[in-house]
């Protein structure tokens, strides 16, 4: 049976990861978790992305020999996955052995009848590593030297002119093809706003593809298999890294091709939804079941990018917020269809907002001694939320705000597996919260804190708000693991449930009693670490 394949895009190593990386990285790793805690399999990779002159350039700049350069950044990029917690399938490097083989023979397989020798005359962009056409260049004054300069308007980044032999691909004879499958599966390339800037740039598209450079001028490549005179064009060489990780051409390749997933952002979407399906289905390969571009973080309003050095260090956030707390920050900000600006101050105020006022501070309201003395999970008294003949409750305390917030626990599980199947993360962490946000209501509607455990009355009802306090917080803990593994592991502990009882099927049985059954968990102790579930960060 084949396993779900998520990748996220191989970074290029010409300088250190910022959050742009982390963010897209984080995406595809909750995508996958979440997966796993509703369906079971599971299967990602990332990598680095090594060759090309971009590369070649930074290592000049840094006085390194190429491979050395590649060997310290990649392992940079490693270490932020390690220290985000997450876990990789296969880490590529595109300077392997095994990776070149692959490309190397995906490009005799495409060169039977797609590539053929031609000359490329036109603009460069090396930051980009692309091929620009006329209109899209601009020329642009530089204010400090007053010189024109001649930039890709998309990029902002300085074009130069190459005029070289090349090897050629086949690209015009695909377009066509490309534009059927994104008009007829509109999930192909996700959201809405990316599929219509894919539709744009095959609408905008002219002539064939350049896909080798001259080695004298980038050495730093895989050589055409049999001319070693060009080495393969960076991007090309990039993609198939995708199929590398499979086996790809080894049979066995088929356990994971097509992926699933290929999560990227929009800086890139040219790249995989118009070259890569053209490429591939050249080698009569499949195409990938989605794309997803995410649009990106700005600051004040322009790109974080390495080549402007505009860039968050997610390293020293994870020293500032813990690598859970900024991992909790990107999913709850940052948004697939626009662009999310970064301030450092916005980190701080929403993991306070979230983690500690609403989550924190349910938490510990709820197994204070105050107001849960015996430290259990006590029971849900349903007897006295009956309702006579005209609607009201046996405890006429009890109000439809008490049967909403029920519904909301309920229904919590399948709200955020529609809002996850979507990527939109940061609508299921805020179900979750909301649901945390009423359970804090519910304490405060009924002045918990004043009833009295001596009178039976007041016991039933304080027992009850407690059950559907901790209720509504399990189920948050179990929908939260894939999202900040840490801290729904404390929160789950401190209600202690048990590891084997952490699982969707029980995220979507709540309230049990309601449906006449017995809740295993009711009278079982609480868990005895007593630490706060967040320390409030600096603001
Ligand atoms: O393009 N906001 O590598 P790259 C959000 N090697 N995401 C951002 C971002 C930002 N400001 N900046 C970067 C390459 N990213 C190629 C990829 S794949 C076969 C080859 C993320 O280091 C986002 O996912 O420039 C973007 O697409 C990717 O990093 C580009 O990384
Ligand atoms: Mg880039």
């Amino acid at each position: 049976s084949k396993t779900y394949y998520a990748t996220t895009p191989i970074y290029y190593v010409n300088s250190v990861p910022h959050i742009g990386h982390l963010y897209t990285t984080t995406l595809a790793h909750t995508a996958c978790q979440w997966g796993q805690l509703v369906s079971g399999t599971e299967c990602r990779l990332t990598g680095t992305d090594e060759y090309g002159s971009k590369v070649m350039k930074a290592a000049a700049a840094n006085k390194m020999e190429p491979l050395d350069y590649c060997n310290k950044i990649s392992a940079r990029f490693k270490d932020m996955s390690d220290k985000f917690g997450i876990q990789y399938y296969d880490f590529i490097r595109t300077t392997e052995g095994r990776h070149r083989d692959t490309v190397q023979h995906f490009w005799v397989v495409q060169s039977n009848g797609y590539i053929y020798k031609g000359s490329y005359e036109g603009w460069y962009c090396t930051s980009d590593e692309t091929f620009l056409t006329d209109s899209q260049i601009e020329e642009v004054v530089d204010k400090h030297t007053g010189k024109t300069q001649l930039l890709s308007r998309d990029s902002g980044h300085p074009v130069e002119w190459t005029k070289e032999t090349n090897y050629m691909f086949s690209l015009s004879l695909f377009i066509d093809i490309i534009r059927e499958k994104v008009l007829s599966d509109p999930n192909f390339v996700y959201p809405a706003k990316a599929k219509n800037t894919v539709l744009r740039l095959l609408d905008e598209h002219t002539g064939d593809l350049s896909v080798s450079r001259e080695s004298s001028r980038v050495p730093w490549g895989i050589p055409v298999p049999g001319d070693p005179t060009q080495t393969i064009y960076v991007w090309m060489d990039a993609l198939v890294n995708y199929l590398t990780v499979t086996g790809y051409p080894d049979t066995g390749y088929v356990k994971m091709w097509p992926a699933d997933v290929h999560f990227i952002g929009v800086d890139i979407l040219k790249f995989h939804a118009v070259f890569w399906p053209a490429f591939l289905l050249a080698a009569g390969l499949e195409l990938p079941k989605q794309i997803v571009a995410s649009c990106h973080w700005t600051i004040e309003n322009s790109k974080m990018s390495k080549s402007k050095g505009n860039v968050v260090d997610p390293f020293k956030m994870a020293d500032s917020v813990t690598a859970e707390g900024f991992k909790y920050f990107l999913l709850r900000q940052g948004v697939l269809e626009h662009d999310c600006n970064y301030r450092e101050q916005l980190v701080y105020e929403v993991i306070n907002a979230d983690i500690v006022n609403i989550l924190g501070n349910c938490l510990n309201r709820a197994v204070a001694k105050r107001l849960n003395p015996q430290q259990k999970y006590p029971p849900f008294n349903k007897e006295i939320f009956n309702k006579d003949e005209n609607g009201n409750c046996r405890d006429g305390r009890i109000t439809d705000l008490d049967f909403a917030y029920i519904e909301q626990v309920k229904k919590l599980p399948e709200m955020a597996n529609i809002h996850c199947s979507k990527f939109h993360f940061y609508n299921a962490i805020f179900e979750m919260m909301s649901v945390a946000r009423e359970a804090n209501m519910m304490i405060h509607r009924h002045e918990a804190w004043k009833l009295d455990s001596k009178d039976p009355a007041d016991l039933l009802l304080l027992e009850s708000i407690i059950h559907s306090v901790f209720e509504g917080l399990r189920v948050t803990g179990i929908l939260l693991q894939p999202i900040i593994p840490i801290l729904a592991d404390k929160l789950l502990t401190r209600l202690n449930i048990p590891q084997s009882e952490r699982t969707w099927a029980k995220a979507n049985e709540s309230f049990l009693e309601l449906n006449g059954l017995s809740e295993p968990l009711v009278g079982t102790s609480l868990g005895n670490d007593k630490s706060l579930l967040f320390n409030r960060v600096k603001n």
